[in-house]
């Protein structure tokens, strides 16, 4: 009915008000959505993601906290979101903010209780959102029990639930492996006068997977959540759980180490163990899990989802790291261009189009904020915002917004280092002035890379610390809050925000938009991004300038189609203004 009414309006009174995208569009989400016998829940609808110190406090420790998310679920159900993913939440020492952990079946009393978390299951369920929960396996913390055993002796019960190997007969470290955080992947332990194994810090041991009681224990604590009534699980780090042949790989570097990452990520038999996981946690529950898969390529996401798969979505990284050819380390950018960003995204859809599905991200807590990640300096960030929504909730696949995204946060640069808290941001730095760079150098590849610039408290009124926290917030809050924060956008027609909540109404609308095939367009444009969504007689057509300067738009491609909604307001068919996003429907 409702449906019907806004049909009427956009094609009478609507197209006469054409003066700015917003009237275009129709309702922002509202109660009727499409469900469709062959989608799953987690397919229709936009994921939100936490990020676990910085969303809202309601202590006052300058921490987020469980009841913090509680209190602003509705602003996350009005951007049409059906899950949360919230980032770990367990004990942890807090080394890596959470990813290390001590407790797999515990909340850290940082954030609150059990019963907080269950009085946020129970909230989100009641507005229809589940939350999903980040599993951490491929390692712990070193505080955990587990490891503190397994670090006592070689023949205690524990003795080989981690990584343990013999020094080379030199008394170095097993193999020449740089930790993903700089450093080497091996760290000496006394008691045991053995090397332990650390992809990650030293306070984050990997586990050993091919230990079955280890497995079995990592399976339980998954259990454990389910019967809480999680509605899924993004799997952290996932590619690096097999043991590869422990052989030394060729430096890369000017401290004579190789990336792990390069010597480990997606090693044969790793889907054995994922089948495992998948046939003992997760098979026939009404839950959904997406697995971080970076070294995991498109031509292996056959083997990664789908029917034959082990997870139903991955995060496969080839479009966020075109800035890093060369691996990890951040002192070798290399410039990269919209081709190849479309490129990459291309591989994704087409490795999934027959047989599987794929989450869209731009932005997470790893990443810099897409503004500055995907647009040339000096893009307005309201206007590249909205270009990147775009495109987020139009592509065919399970957006993933990061929090903050949708009000269009952009990265900090604070002056030195030591005002940076993530402890990669620490690491690159280093690696930066042992390779040559000076300090100021070094310091413009944390102000790009930093995975600080996403971890800013989130801003929701122009109040004292943005309304995050009434003590003192555990990183700064940025310093533009007072223009970009949720109480400003919410009474501006024309905000991110508004044209985020457009978009969830517009993908609730358009079976097209969830259900779809997807062709992309203009492949070898290096200014438009440009992607055609059909189902049946439902037709839309995406087209975003991400370049500074106006952009051609070919005839054909918009001839018999009438604008739905432009970031904009309506403009010459054939030409597109600097960062100006469309979305075209077919008219029958
Ligand atoms: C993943 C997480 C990242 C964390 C790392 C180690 O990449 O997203 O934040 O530092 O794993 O757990």
């Amino acid at each position: 009915m409702m449906k019907r009414f806004w049909e009427k309006w956009r094609k009478g009174w609507g197209a006469a008000l054409a003066c700015a995208g917003v009237l275009l569009a129709g309702p922002a989400v509202s109660a009727e959505t499409h469900e469709s016998p062959e989608m799953r829940w987690w397919q229709t609808a936009p994921v939100y993601q936490i990020y676990p110190r910085s969303f809202a406090d309601t202590t006052g420790d300058g921490i987020w906290d469980i009841p913090g998310i509680t209190r602003h679920l509705d602003h996350i159900r009005r951007l049409g979101a059906k899950a949360i993913w919230l980032t770990p939440v367990y004990p942890s020492p807090m080394v890596d903010n959470g990813y290390d952990i001590a407790d797999y079946t515990a909340i850290d009393p940082v954030y609150g209780t059990m019963a907080d978390f269950d009085r946020l299951v129970a909230a989100a369920k009641d507005r229809d959102i589940r939350i999903v929960m980040d599993l951490v396996f491929n390692h712990s913390s070193d505080r955990n029990a587990w490891f503190l055993e397994s670090r006592q002796s070689r023949t205690n019960p524990k003795a080989d639930w981690y990584i343990w190997r013999d020094a080379k007969p030199d008394g170095s470290a097993p193999t020449n492996w740089r930790s993903i955080f700089g450093g080497s992947a091996w760290t000496w332990c006394e008691e045991r006068g053995q090397y332990y194994l650390h992809t990650f810090s030293p306070q984050q041991p990997d586990l050993n997977w091919e230990n079955p009681a280890v497995r079995r224990a990592l399976y339980d604590a998954a259990r454990f959540w389910l019967d809480k009534g999680v509605g899924g699980f993004r799997i952290d780090a996932i590619p690096y759980i097999k043991n590869p042949a422990f052989r030394d790989g060729t430096p890369d570097g000017a401290d004579g180490l190789v990336s792990i990452h390069t010597m480990t990520a997606n090693t044969p038999g790793i889907l054995d163990f994922l089948h495992e996981f998948k046939a003992e946690v997760f098979a026939g529950r009404d839950i959904f899990t997406v697995g971080e898969a970076n070294g995991v390529h498109p031509e292996d996401l056959p083997q990664w989802v789908g029917e034959n798969g082990v997870f139903d979505m991955v995060f496969e990284f080839s479009h966020m790291g075109l800035a890093l050819k060369d691996g990890e380390i951040w002192c070798h950018p290399t410039p990269w261009k919209l081709t190849e960003l479309k490129a990459a995204l291309t591989a994704t859809q087409e490795a999934t189009k027959e047989n599987g599905w794929c989450p869209v991200f731009f932005e997470n807590h790893d990443q810099p904020r897409s503004v500055n990640h995907f647009f040339p300096p000096g893009a307005d960030r309201e206007k590249a915002a909205k270009a990147m929504a775009t495109v987020l909730l139009t592509l065919r696949g399970t957006p993933f917004i990061y929090e903050g995204q949708e009000l269009g946060y952009s990265n900090v640069a604070w002056p030195s280092i030591d005002d940076y808290n993530d402890i990669s941001s620490h690491g690159q730095y280093k690696i930066a002035l042992e390779e040559g760079f000076s300090p100021e150098k070094a310091m413009t590849f944390v102000h790009f890379f930093s995975r600080d610039n996403a971890r800013t408290p989130m801003q929701w009124d122009n109040g004292r610390n943005a309304g995050f926290t009434t003590g003192k917030p555990w990183l700064p809050v940025h310093k533009d809050y007072a223009r970009q924060n949720t109480a400003v956008e919410e009474r501006d027609r024309g905000s991110i925000l508004a044209w985020y909540r457009q978009l969830a109404g517009l993908r609730q609308r358009h079976r097209a938009l969830t259900e779809g095939s997807c062709e992309m367009l203009l492949p070898s444009d290096e200014q438009v991004f440009a992607f055609a969504r059909t189902r049946g007689q439902d037709r839309l057509l995406t087209v975003v300038n991400f370049s500074l300067e106006e952009a051609p738009l070919p005839e054909s491609l918009t001839a018999g189609k009438k604008l739905v909604m432009g970031s904009e307001g309506p403009g010459e068919r054939t030409r597109l203004r600097p960062l100006e996003a469309r979305i075209y429907e077919a008219i029958e």
